[in-house]
């Protein structure tokens, strides 16, 4: 597709189809609708939460739409414009809730998290050549491969724009994510090393490319909001175990959920040949319960739908499948393990609950 195409179609809410306008009030609401289901809360933190959702959304929307260029603006909104469940900015102000959470900046720190995340999206969709996201056409797929990854690394500049307005720490711990981001991406396609246990390199691709944005999340908040060191630390741990037990769940989704609720294609990492985790542990696996799935996986993606339909039917009911689902309530122990170092709080409640949420979630 050429770099052009794409730009200067109206891509306003008024000309999208009906499932990504839907997508795209959930996005004003996605944190929120994420915090309600963590209930019942108390009131006061769970308004105090909601309007911090809101404004920081607000953040957001304004920094991917304020390319000067609108075609620019076009592209760098699209993703952030079409949904999500708004994680990484409730991260940040749970984690500020260890602190002083009214303080100046806790607010834009949500935006900051969550533009590294929008950026990280446009070039995984490239890279995993992924035809939607949030239920609409994935950047590359409407704009072109270069034209996503520019419009990727706008949003990180624009990240490490307005941390630089709420000082080193924030810089710091942005800069250092997204090193950790993109080293896991790079490790995933490097591959394990010779001799490297494919499930050890499975969690460090796993703490690079996803768990590290979710303990920086809360330890942005937690910093930002001025929270003692230790609680810092104690909310970061919980984010590295979080993190990975919410890739593990996302392994999970792309063989039992429908696209419906995903916003994604089922089955998509099992058709590009990803190594998800029970695609891992099916292959290490022995005796005759998941023979058939190993000499399909040892086959291959199958480009005949039913196949590869049967092949996912197949993993989703595997013991690998159910080792993959005891893999990530252990990251979720861990997780709870690292809470219970902080004082009791609504917002502890919250992250405790969460544990809950990643392991039942179906988008
Ligand atoms: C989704 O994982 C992808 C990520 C969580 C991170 C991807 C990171 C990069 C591409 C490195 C570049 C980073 C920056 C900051 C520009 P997935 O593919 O397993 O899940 P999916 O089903 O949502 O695609
Ligand atoms: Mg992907």
């Amino acid at each position: 597709m050429g770099l052009t195409q794409g730009f200067g179609a109206r891509t306003t809410a008024s000309v999208l189809p009906a499932s990504a306008r839907r997508a795209a009030g959930r996005s004003a609401m996605g944190g929120v609708g994420l915090l309600k289901r963590l209930g019942p809360l108390e009131a006061a933190f769970e308004t105090r939460v909601c309007e911090a959702l809101v404004a920081s959304e607000k953040w957001l929307q304004d920094a991917i739409g304020s390319a000067p260029d609108p075609r620019v603006a076009e592209l760098t909104g699209h993703i952030g414009a079409a949904g999500g469940k708004r994680l990484r900015p409730l991260l940040v102000l749970l984690g500020a809730e260890f602190g002083e959470p009214w303080r100046e900046g806790t607010i834009q720190a949500g935006a900051v998290a969550e533009l590294v995340h929008l950026a990280s999206l446009y070039h995984d969709d490239v890279m995993d050549a992924a035809a939607t996201r949030h239920g609409v056409a994935s950047a590359h797929a409407r704009w072109g491969e270069r034209a996503a990854v520019f419009g990727g690394d706008w949003l990180l500049a624009r990240a490490a724009q307005l941390a630089a307005d709420l000082g080193p720490e924030i810089v710091r711990l942005n800069a250092e994510t997204a090193g950790r981001l993109v080293s896991g991406q790079l490790r995933e396609l490097t591959g394990p090393a010779p001799g490297e246990d494919p499930v050890d390199h499975y969690f460090q691709v796993v703490a690079g490319k996803t768990a590290a944005l979710l303990a920086m999340a809360l330890a942005v908040g937690g910093v930002q909001a001025g929270a003692p060191a230790e609680h810092v630390a104690a909310l970061t741990e919980y984010g590295e175990h979080l993190g990975a037990a919410f890739q593990v769940a996302d392994d999970l989704l792309d063989l039992r959920s429908p696209a419906e609720l995903t916003g994604k294609e089922q089955g998509k990492d099992l058709l590009a040949g990803v190594p998800s985790l029970p695609v891992l542990l099916a292959v290490a696996g022995e005796g005759p319960r998941d023979a058939e799935l190993r000499a399909r996986l040892a086959a291959g993606p199958s480009a005949d739908p039913a196949e590869h339909l049967g092949t996912l039917e197949l993993l989703a009911a595997s013991r690998a499948a159910e080792e993959t689902e005891a893999l990530m309530h252990a990251r979720l122990d861990r997780a709870r393990l690292a809470l219970a170092r902080l004082p009791r709080r609504p917002a502890r409640d919250a992250l405790d609950a969460l544990c809950d949420y990643v392991a039942v979630r179906t988008a």
